[in-house]
């Protein structure tokens, strides 16, 4: 009997929903570090335009055992390893903020130029894996999506210099963005998708998938990790300006799942 699987579609669509959610206490555990790293004063800490709302942390995985546990946990290195078909190590980890009513908007843009024009990554092996945190709805600034357009490849987009070396990439202000007519025309036949879903959800998405999400106008946070894997057979070439190991993981072991619960 043909059963379908929800990873199926990820090929297609550049984007799935695992179909296998974190628990409702696990999220609980991730919720109380998320704000112990929000709280603490770092390089890897950005903040919005306001200078003092939380935007994003990185590396969360190299200062904090749960989040280095949970980048082993099973239900998200499991799906990672079934998409990219090998080992694979943390070359990004973060956790993004969308504060209710202050969380700024990001700008469309694929991802994977980043870490090939900054960190060297040889090839677009590499997936996100994204947690929601808390529920992504309509109107917290939900991940949208263009479904399939990671079969356009890599973007020959022009760099925009903000001036600010790799802290650009953490703000609103990124350095590769798609302006409106490239987006009129990726998105022409395609239909652009809110991520949604409920606390707890895992989704995976591809590094060349063109993403975006909208200002936080709502009452509700929208937090979300992200753990970019990538395969340890695509490690990246030697660059003349590493940007923190924050934010391209230099440890390159191939990580093993752990079975139990997160916080033991
Ligand atoms: C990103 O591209 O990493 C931002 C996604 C989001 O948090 O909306
Ligand atoms: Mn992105």
């Amino acid at each position: 009997m043909l059963t379908h699987r929800p990873l199926d579609t990820y090929s297609e669509n550049g984007f799935a929903y695992s179909g296998d959610a974190l628990t409702a206490a696990e999220v609980a555990l991730l919720s109380a570090a998320t704000d112990t790293e929000f709280g603490r004063d770092s390089p890897a800490r950005t903040v919005e335009k306001d200078g003092e709302t939380v935007r994003a942390v990185h590396g969360c995985h190299l200062v904090n055992d749960l989040f280095a546990r949970v980048v082993r946990h099973p239900k998200l290195l499991g799906p990672a390893v079934e998409v990219l078909g090998g080992p694979v190590y943390v070359h990004q980890f973060k956790i993004n903020a969308k504060r209710a009513v202050h969380g700024d908007v990001w700008p469309w843009h694929q991802d994977y130029i980043f870490w090939n024009r900054r960190d060297g990554m040889r090839e677009p092996r590499a997936v996100n894996v994204a947690v929601l945190l808390d529920a992504a709805t309509p109107v917290n600034g939900p991940l949208l999506v263009v479904p399939g357009s990671h079969r356009v490849g890599t973007l020959d987009l022009r760099e925009r210099d903000a001036g600010l070396g790799w802290r650009s990439n953490l703000a609103a202000d990124l350095d590769y963005r798609i302006d409106g007519p490239l987006l009129a025309e990726l998105a022409r036949g395609r239909e652009i998708v809110q991520v949604t879903g409920h606390s707890g959800a895992v989704v995976l998405f591809d590094p060349q998938l063109v993403h975006a999400s909208g200002a936080n106008m709502s009452p509700h946070d929208r937090r979300m990790i992200l753990v970019t894997y990538n395969r340890t057979d695509n490690l990246p070439d030697a660059v003349a300006s590493p940007r923190p190991e924050f934010l391209a993981g230099t440890d390159y072991r191939p990580l093993e799942p752990w079975q139990g619960d997160l916080d033991n």
